[in-house]
């Protein structure tokens, strides 16, 4: 029989500890709802006794949102418990999740406290939040670096007083894998009362191993784990949620699953990464840019053979419409190809070939080629065999400098070369065309435009010239852009001599 793993999201609690990250009101429910959404089982809304702004965040998200448990963040402090409970009154299902640092670090330098005060300690706390709500969460901190036998001493002591979840924490990132599956077995096999109750796994990331940890952690028994989305967090970050769900959906062999609806994944990696100002990293797992990107030639090639050659999770299943496959001076006649009949054009072997020349002295300027480039490279290939051909161009142009160009054309047939000066690089070429040509042809109207961002960029030219009372239009792109008001100048005249 398959077993469930509970989904607790802790992006509204330890995610937004992130400094800089810190959300609004309006934004925490916007992200609660999209956590809803997501099937998530238990939202962590908020520490409701740190701050007016939290206490707030967590009445209202208790009124949005009404099928995942709301859940909020104490120490085991009566006072703390009091204001959650406070907070927490319109939820439909609620929880307090209190609990109390178990480590030798914590017991003696943080609460200079001895095992057993602590675990009284944990105990009355417990049973005060018990009198308040229905259903309490007992987290042990830095239960990674807490030895085995006081854990499952306070961990007995803490069901036995009322808590339905124990919380495991590697509150420091420091466990490694193999030992936090051993401490949640050791937790099931020595804890008696353990069947009363849920072990969870909350996991950060310090030294890289949140996800490998919380698998460990739901391999050795833990039926619940906390998450963030895009595994934001204190410091490292947190386990993220969409590793282990997609881990679990990919590892059918574990006989676990969870509730989470794959396909918003990626909207809601979004909303969060926007809302806290936080990017993913391009390589991050599952959400980051380059997750379902290719751009090898071989894998490329590989990948539209056959999309399982290169990738282990289907893109759509994490709401991705497809993988892209990235054209840069690496990527083959294949690629392009397939890009350009998703762009509704098809090209022979012969004409490919062609353009695929173009394509690489282009990406060999560009690191990255996008639709608009091919779509600019395709008309450049309509213009080939045209009356009037750019051979080459040379400008100079500088401060304090005359801008002079030198420009050669086949025109007619027969190669000419002109020299001219003009105010501007543009202007001294446009002048050099006009001495080729011989006739009196005015600009009327210019515009350039970069096609998306960066220096790198491919420049954009319309232009319009009047000829004898009528206007013709030219256009041309290039990554420079003297040359790209060249080539729209040659576009228009071309028009007018034909
Ligand atoms: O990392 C941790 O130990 C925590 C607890 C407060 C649950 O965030
Ligand atoms: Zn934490």
């Amino acid at each position: 029989m398959k077993e469930k793993v509970h989904i607790f999201d802790t992006t509204l609690r330890d995610g937004e500890q992130v400094p800089g990250c810190q959300l609004n009101t309006v934004e925490k429910i916007e992200v609660a709802r999209a956590l809803e959404a997501l099937g998530v089982d238990v939202i962590e809304a908020g520490f409701p006794v740190s701050s007016p702004g939290d206490f707030n965040s967590v009445v209202e998200i208790s009124k949005a949102v009404s099928t995942p448990v709301i859940c909020a963040l104490t120490r085991a402090v009566e006072k703390d418990i009091d204001v959650a409970a406070e907070a927490l009154r319109f939820a439909k299902f609620k929880r307090i999740h209190t609990g109390v640092g178990t480590s030798e670090h914590h017991i003696k330098y943080k609460f200079n406290s001895t095992p057993q005060e602590i675990l009284e300690r944990a105990v009355k706390a417990v049973k005060y939040a018990r009198n308040l709500v229905d259903e309490v969460e007992f987290y042990a901190e830095d239960a990674g670096r807490t030895n085995n036998k006081y854990l499952a001493q306070v961990v007995e002591a803490v069901i036995a007083a009322g808590a339905t979840i124990i919380n495991i924490p590697d509150t420091t990132g420091y466990t490694l894998p193999h030992e936090f599956g051993a401490k949640i077995k050791y937790l099931i096999e020595h804890v008696p009362n353990i069947h009363k109750a849920i072990l969870s796994t909350h996991c950060h990331n310090d030294l890289g191993m949140a996800t490998a940890n919380t698998l460990a952690g739901v391999l050795g028994g833990a039926r619940q784990v906390e998450v963030t989305i895009n595994g934001i967090g204190e410091r490292a970050g947190n386990t993220s949620l969409e590793e282990i769900a997609m881990i679990l959906k990919c590892h059918k062999k574990t006989g676990l699953y969870t509730d989470i609806n794959t396909h918003k994944i990626m909207a809601t990696s979004r909303l969060v990464s926007t809302l806290m100002r936080m990017p993913v990293q391009a390589n991050k797992a599952i959400v980051g840019r380059n997750a379902f990107a290719h751009s090898s030639g071989i894998h490329q090639d590989g990948v539209l053979k056959r999309r399982e050659t290169y990738e282990i999770i289907n893109p759509k299943d994490v709401g991705i419409k497809e993988s892209s496959i990235v054209l840069t001076a690496r990527s083959g006649r294949a690629a392009l190809k397939h890009r350009f009949n998703l762009l509704g054009i098809k090209y022979s072997k012969s004409e490919l070939d062609e353009v695929y020349l173009r394509f690489l002295e282009l990406a060999d300027k560009k690191k990255e080629i996008n639709d608009d480039d091919l779509l600019v490279l395709v008309d450049r290939e309509k213009k080939i065999n045209k009356s009037i051909q750019l051979i080459s161009l040379q400008v100079v142009c500088g401060k304090s400098l005359y801008s002079t160009a030198t420009v050669s054309l086949n025109y007619r047939g027969e190669t000419f070369t002109e020299a001219a000066l003009g105010n501007g690089p543009i202007d001294a070429s446009l002048n050099a065309i006009r001495s080729i040509v011989k006739e009196k042809i005015r600009l009327e109207d210019f515009v350039i435009q970069a096609i998306t961002r960066g220096s790198n960029d491919i420049g954009k030219v319309n232009m319009s010239v009047e000829y004898k009372g009528v206007l013709h239009y030219g256009f041309g792109a290039n990554t420079d852009i003297v040359q790209a008001s060249v080539e729209a100048f040659l576009d228009a005249v071309g028009k007018v001599l034909k």
